[in-house]
């Protein structure tokens, strides 16, 4: 089978940025579309992004990008066969024949690349994420989700670091989805009462952006919640440090600290919160930091230590860090690097140097869910997607459930001893062998009464009573009564 046609679009991303989407066709009219995502926190080794630079948009339309797709790319493809994808890709490095695709531009290669990685499975009758799996011989798992509860850095006003993200131990896409889904509500009602109605407010990642608060609260109010909902849960926060270094020194919540009293500020919330990992914990190029994590490489560390901006999905950066094993995570995130192809050759390189393999989507999002599939077919450990709310976050949530529910519906309807299609949906520790499992249910949970957190740095304030909330029921007891 082979592509008959391809049609590249503009549309906006969940910033209301113009973005590049392609939609591809089979000779037998199967179609596939990808669309593209875009980071606001980026790594200065990404591959580079190509935008009009002048013209409709504020110049950051990507008519240049389709021009070259009509004219330079389509010619070169009409005709040639699918279920190739490192053949395809190659071409289209070649074609850009750049060390950072700035030619082509990294968001013109991934809109094919992806746009043919899916038409690739549709024509093999397979889900996403089975085709996947089979292309890179890797086993089908559950990651565990990195949910964006709380953002700030580039994402939000309040705060400087980035990310406050809950990791549910449970990987069972249901149990995980509704332990986020009470965590996030009921700090959004901590929130409120805290600060007022504009606390319900959110960043580019649906997390919520309380303004005038701290770290020490946000970290305090999730962690009083542990064990008060469906899953046990971890804490992990992304830094994002290059946002808030500048000239060898990091201005956080208005303190200047070189990296040794950032780490020190780390470890201290650590020792309060037990953190499970932090991203980025300093600017990439700070030399002070870089040291900070080389003597921690090899040595039992407080929190793992997680390569965003470090690493930019690039295998040979990858390597050659990991080659000192400084970080315990990568981040996977296939707009830094520009194809699929090289997208899962990074995932392969961080994988052999034992690090976990962290998917990611972008803080401008598309409603495209091709990560969930991606982070199921390759049994990634995480899957960093935000927020349990606003459409393009929950795409992947909503994938995941999907996944599992096909699961469950195959094992339920597969003859007794016959092969089910994939292993189940299991906590990551002792899994059962593939093909053998039974789906997980999620048990039922009594109602919660959850307790609002008490800061030892900031106490309530008054505020004018909430309206009456429809959302979540559990978080009506933080309330307090008046
Ligand atoms: P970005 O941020 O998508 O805005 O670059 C995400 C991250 O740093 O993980
Ligand atoms: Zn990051």
């Amino acid at each position: 089978m082979t592509i008959k046609q391809i049609i590249p679009y503009q549309i906006l991303d969940s910033r209301g940025e113009p973005t590049l989407m392609v939609q591809m066709s089979s000779e037998n009219g199967k179609t596939a579309k990808f669309a593209v995502p875009a980071g606001a926190s980026l790594g200065k080794t990404e591959a580079v992004e190509k935008r009009d630079g002048e013209g409709p948009y504020g110049g950051l339309g990507v008519l240049h990008c389709i021009e070259a797709i009509n004219t330079v790319i389509t010619p070169k493809f009409i005709g040639y066969p699918l279920d190739q994808l490192e053949d395809f890709d190659e071409l289209l490095i070649a074609l850009d024949g750049s060390e950072r695709k700035e030619n082509l531009g990294a968001n013109t290669l991934l809109a094919l690349s992806g746009a043919y990685l899916k038409l690739s499975a549709l024509e093999k009758n397979q889900p996403l994420w089975q085709y996947i799996s089979e292309h890179n011989n890797t086993s089908p798992e559950f990651p565990q989700l990195f949910a964006t509860i709380v953002g700030g850095g580039k994402h939000a006003p309040g705060l400087d670091i980035q990310e406050y993200m809950i990791v549910p131990q449970n990987t069972n896409p249901d149990i995980a989805t509704q332990t986020i889904y009470d965590v996030y509500h009921t700090i959004r009602t901590v929130m409120e009462n805290l600060y007022g109605p504009s606390a319900t407010l959110v960043g580019d990642e649906g997390g919520l952006a309380p303004i005038g608060t701290s770290t020490e609260v946000i970290l305090e109010a999730l962690s009083q919640l542990n064990g008060k909902v469906q899953s046990k849960f971890d804490i992990a926060l992304d830094a994002a440090a290059n946002s808030f270094y500048k000239d060898g020194l990091y201005t956080i919540e208005t303190q200047s600290l070189h990296a040794s009293d950032l780490f020190k500020l780390y470890q201290g919330w650590d020792s309060k919160f037990n953190l499970y990992s932090i991203e980025d914990p300093f600017a990439e190029d700070d030399l002070e930091g870089t040291e900070i994590i080389k003597n921690m490489a090899g040595k039992p560390k407080p929190f793992l230590v997680v390569a965003d901006d470090y690493t930019t999905t690039n295998k040979s950066r990858i390597e050659e860090m990991q080659k000192d094993t400084l970080f315990d995570g990568i981040v996977i995130k296939p707009n830094q690097v520009g194809t699929f192809t090289e997208t899962f050759a990074a995932i392969a390189a961080a994988r052999a140097s034992k690090a976990k393999v962290i998917i990611s989507h972008r803080s401008g999002e598309t409603t495209d869910s091709l990560l969930a599939d991606l982070a199921y077919g390759v049994g990634a450990m995480g899957l960093k997607l935000g927020a349990p709310i606003r459409g393009e976050r929950v795409a992947k949530y909503n994938r995941l459930l999907e996944i599992a529910a096909d699961l469950d519906s195959n094992q339920r309807q597969s003859p007794v001893g016959s092969r089910v299609i994939s292993p189940s949906a299991t906590a990551k520790t002792g899994s059962a062998p593939a093909g053998t499992s039974t789906p997980q249910l999620p048990p039922s949970t009594p109602p919660v009464a959850y307790k609002p957190p008490v800061s030892p740095i900031v106490q309530p304030q008054p505020v004018a009573p909430a309206a009456p909330t429809t959302a979540a029921q559990p978080t009506s007891s933080l309330v307090p009564p008046s």
